[in-house]
This record gives C-alpha cells, sequence and structure tokens, in this order.
C-alpha cells in the first residue's frame, strides 16, 4: 500500500534544508513541531527583533521563508505538501499545519531544491553584466505563483524614490540607540549558530541598502565598470494582514530560489519597510498606492573571481523540532 505519510527520516532531511532559510538577522524565528500525520510550524516570539521589526513584518515573512524551503524540499523527496495557514485564531503563533500527499517530482523540483544548499545573501556589488528579461520573468512569476505582486524597478526615476528611502531609514536608524544595540547583538559573532557573522558583512560604502552590521569582514567585490546592473525586485501584496505577510515570507523564498537556480546573487533588504514613514513613501511613489510594500530583493551576477560567500551558521534542528503537545 503506498504510504501517506511521510516517514520521520524524510521529514527530518526536508527540515534541514528548511533550516536554510534566510532570515531577518539569522534570528530563525520558528518552531516545527511533529504530528501523527501532519507537521506544524510555530513563530518563536522569543526571537522577535523589536526594535529592528517592531511590526512583526519581518518576523513573519522569515518563517514564510522557512515553510516555502521545507515544501521545496518535501516536493524533491515525493511529497506534495497541503498547507492550512494560521489554522487557529486563537493560536496566533501556530502559522501553519501541513499535511502530505506523495506525488511524483519533476527536474525542475530537484533544480529549485538544490538552489536551498547553494543560496547565500550576497551583500557584496555585482557586476554590470545585465539580467537577461527572461530570467526576471521567470523570477516575477516564481513570486506571483507565490501570491504577491513582484514589481521589477527598471525605470531609473522609480529606482531613485526606492533608494531615497533606503537613504532616509539608515539615516532615521542612526539615531536609534536600541536599534543600533540589537544590531550589534545580532552581528559580528563568529562562533554563535545564529546572527550574521562578520564574515558575510561588508563594510558600508557609499550603498544605501548596506546595513551597517557589526566589524564586516567581508572584502567588497571589486568592480571596474560602476555601472552595475543588478535588478531591484519589489515584493509586495494587496492586504497587509498576518496571512499576506506569511505568504510573502513564501514568495520571498520562491525569488531567491529562482535567482540562484538561476545562476544569479541574491540580497533580500528590508530596512525602509521597518519603518512607517519610509514604509509609506515606498507604497506611494514606488507602488503608486496600489499594494504594501513587504520587502525588496537585489538580484544581478557577482564578480566571477571573487571567493564564494561563506555559508551562515544554523541552530541545530533538534533546537527547533519537537513533538506536538495538544496544550500548545
Ligand atoms: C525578512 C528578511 C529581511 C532581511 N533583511 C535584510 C537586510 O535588510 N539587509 C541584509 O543585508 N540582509 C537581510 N536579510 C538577509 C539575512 O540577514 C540572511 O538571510 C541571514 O543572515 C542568513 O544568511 P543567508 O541568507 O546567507 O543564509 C533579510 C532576510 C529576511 C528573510
Amino acid at each position: 500500500m503506498p504510504r501517506t505519510h511521510p516517514d520521520s527520516e524524510t521529514i527530518r532531511s526536508a527540515l534541514a534544508l528548511a533550516m536554510r532559510a534566510p532570515s531577518v538577522h539569522n534570528a530563525q524565528p520558528w518552531l516545527w513541531r511533529l504530528g501523527d500525520e501532519s507537521l506544524h510550524l510555530y513563530v518563536d516570539e522569543s526571537r522577535w527583533l523589536r526594535h529592528t521589526d517592531p511590526g512583526g513584518r519581518d518576523l513573519l515573512l522569515s518563517c514564510g521563508a522557512a515553510l516555502h524551503h521545507f515544501r521545496t524540499a518535501a516536493r524533491a523527496l515525493g511529497w506534495e505538501t497541503l498547507v492550512h495557514r494560521l489554522p487557529d485564531p486563537a493560536a496566533p503563533q501556530h502559522l501553519a499545519a501541513i499535511e502530505f500527499r506523495s506525488a511524483a517530482f519533476t527536474p525542475e523540483d530537484i533544480q529549485l531544491a538544490s538552489a536551498i544548499s547553494t543560496r547565500r545573501t550576497d551583500r557584496r556589488r555585482f557586476t554590470s553584466w545585465e539580467v537577461p528579461q527572461a530570467h526576471c520573468e521567470a523570477i516575477v512569476a516564481a513570486g506571483v505563483a507565490n501570491g504577491v505582486l513582484v514589481s521589477d524597478i527598471d525605470s531609473e526615476p522609480v529606482r531613485t524614490h526606492l533608494l531615497r528611502a533606503f537613504e532616509q531609514a539608515a539615516s532615521q536608524h542612526a539615531h536609534d540607540v536600541s536599534y543600533a544595540a540589537e544590531l550589534a547583538q545580532w552581528s559580528g559573532r563568529h562562533a554563535a549558530s545564529q546572527g550574521v557573522p562578520a564574515r558575510n558583512a561588508v563594510a558600508l560604502a557609499a550603498d544605501p541598502t548596506v546595513r551597517p552590521f557589526s566589524s564586516p569582514g567581508l572584502p567588497q567585490a571589486v568592480v571596474r565598470d560602476i555601472d552595475a546592473a543588478e535588478r531591484m525586485m519589489l515584493l509586495s501584496t494587496s492586504s497587509d494582514d498576518r496571512l499576506s505577510q506569511l505568504r510573502a515570507g513564501e514568495a520571498t523564498s520562491a525569488v531567491l530560489l529562482t535567482a540562484t537556480m538561476l545562476g544569479l546573487a541574491t540580497c533580500p533588504l528590508s530596512e525602509p519597510m521597518e519603518l512607517t514613514e519610509t514604509r509609506t513613501q515606498i507604497r506611494t511613489s514606488v507602488l503608486q498606492d496600489t499594494g504594501y510594500p513587504q520587502i525588496v530583493v537585489r538580484v544581478g551576477w557577482s564578480v566571477t573571481s571573487a571567493d564564494p560567500v561563506p555559508a551562515t551558521p544554523r541552530r541545530p534542528l533538534d533546537e527547533v523540532l519537537g513533538p506536538l503537545d495538544p496544550v500548545e
């Protein structure tokens, strides 16, 4: 008789890949609970970066990215996932209940899952090589298939509006002592299993999109032609509730993995979305009030002579995985 539920080894393999999901400051704010025939995702609010992310949007986006990573990994292992998002209004930390159905996988499923292990947040400058239009379209389609609108910011005036919001957010954060303390707490340490290690952060340049993580140790890429041809992809949603934010996290993962699969370097950017004023500015001047901005993904070709970006650390799976407790 065909199996109706993956065995625990298969679930652990998929979860090991889900742990590679990007998260704000590498906080990894997720918990997984295993039921008899289901798997459950919870948000770990003890890892909410309240001074960076007062609205909790990055928190939900990060969990959404982990959910999409899990679904992608499960698919490549022959399991389709049926996801009930925010299944219990009385338990807001319960983000998803996942059931399984055996399904054949395609070569594309394998390629997308393979991108999980090779994806890195690359904060260096990208080259002046154009990102082919077909690649941009594939990235946009991956986001749209996961329920968000993806605006490929290809007009210079609109890009200028977007960069101005980054500049203003950085200068507002520069005067926020609590924000700076949180950033210092979550970056720069080499040995920890969480946070942004020094070796993954680049020194502040003239680029307003670069966050000032502690003791940056990643050499900036040497790009002779300063006209970088990177693309800024703005992900937005038609509503701004928690479900939309969770879905936006799933879409962020889909965008990042699709770009990685195509050989592109990526960097998620959320700073101006963390402040009401700059987020409103993006909503008005970039989206013309048609949606709610959730995150920007910078996409481009990295310099071929540069060293690969090292993998960031993760917590052990057993710290975040446990049995489903009916009281939870
Ligand atoms: C919601 C969200 C917001 C993020 N915001 C930023 C950002 O503003 N700047 C940045 O350099 N990286 C940002 N990142 C990337 C994380 O710092 C990165 O995913 C984490 O350090 C783990 O590293 P990795 O992506 O290389 O695995 C963000 C990631 C997520 C999911």
